[in-house]
């Protein structure tokens, strides 16, 4: 086999599954799997907990530090915490710090891994330009909020389906309209409208994708 190994970019708005799908593809393939927007949530966090000491060296110093398993910690999940890290993720020398450490697992997956997978807004034009398969992951944003609210529902029992639409729609605009690394389609990421699809007819869809990908590039030697 050639031993080149595999990276995979997913763009996407809130709520349109490409984590779920970012996570199959990644036990399905052996591939690290980094959600970055994790990185901002965390950051955002560290910001609602302790806005005074949240300045450029706390920032760094907290980023060097980031252990992965910090970043599945279901407090990072709350609607205000996602809300918080599309604020600061428009700051150009915060993102400067994250993009380091995404590009890091990007390009040198821990070992044991074929290689990676990373969801986020600039990924496919900004972290892994050179990505071997780019995806663009959507749906309609009333499915997105839906999904979003069922997810929300089991943390907080008193959110409401139209705060949660309303917050979707404030952060699609903060993620594609911001100037730095806005959220965008580029011409070489394959579209996915996840809208009409079920999780595992999403993910029969990419992994044939990927399959012919795969078949066409790490040819055997
Ligand atoms: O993906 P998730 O919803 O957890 O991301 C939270 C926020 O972090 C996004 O709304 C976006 O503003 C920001 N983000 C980003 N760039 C990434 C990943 C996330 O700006 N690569």
């Amino acid at each position: 086999m050639n031993k080149k190994s595999i990276k995979i970019a997913i763009d996407s708005p809130a709520g349109a599954g490409a984590g779920t799908q970012a996570k199959l593809i990644s036990q399905y393939y052996n591939l690290f799997y980094l959600d970055t927007g994790k990185i901002y949530r965390l950051l955002a966090y560290y910001k609602l907990k302790n806005p005074k000491k949240f300045n450029l060296s706390f920032i760094r110093k907290k980023v060097k530090k980031i252990k992965l398993s910090e970043l599945n910690n279901k407090k990072l999940l709350p609607n205000e915490i996602g809300f918080e890290a599309s604020i600061i993720s428009k700051n150009k020398k915060i993102r400067g710090l994250v993009d380091k450490i995404q590009k890091k697992y990007a390009y040198k997956p821990p070992k044991g891994f074929n290689g990676s997978c990373l969801d986020g807004r600039d990924i496919t034009y900004n972290i892994l330009p050179d990505a071997d398969i780019k995806f663009f992951i959507t749906a309609n944003v009333k499915i997105r909020a839906r999904r979003r609210y069922k997810e929300l529902k089991l943390l907080n029992k008193n959110i409401k389906y139209p705060d949660v639409l309303k917050s979707i729609k404030k952060r699609d605009n903060n993620d594609y309209k911001r100037k730095i690394s806005p959220l965008k389609r580029t011409s070489d990421s394959i579209l996915i409208n996840t809208t009409n699809l079920t999780i595992n007819k999403c993910f029969n869809l990419i992994k044939k994708i990927i399959n012919k990908k795969i078949k066409s590039t790490f040819k055997t030697i």
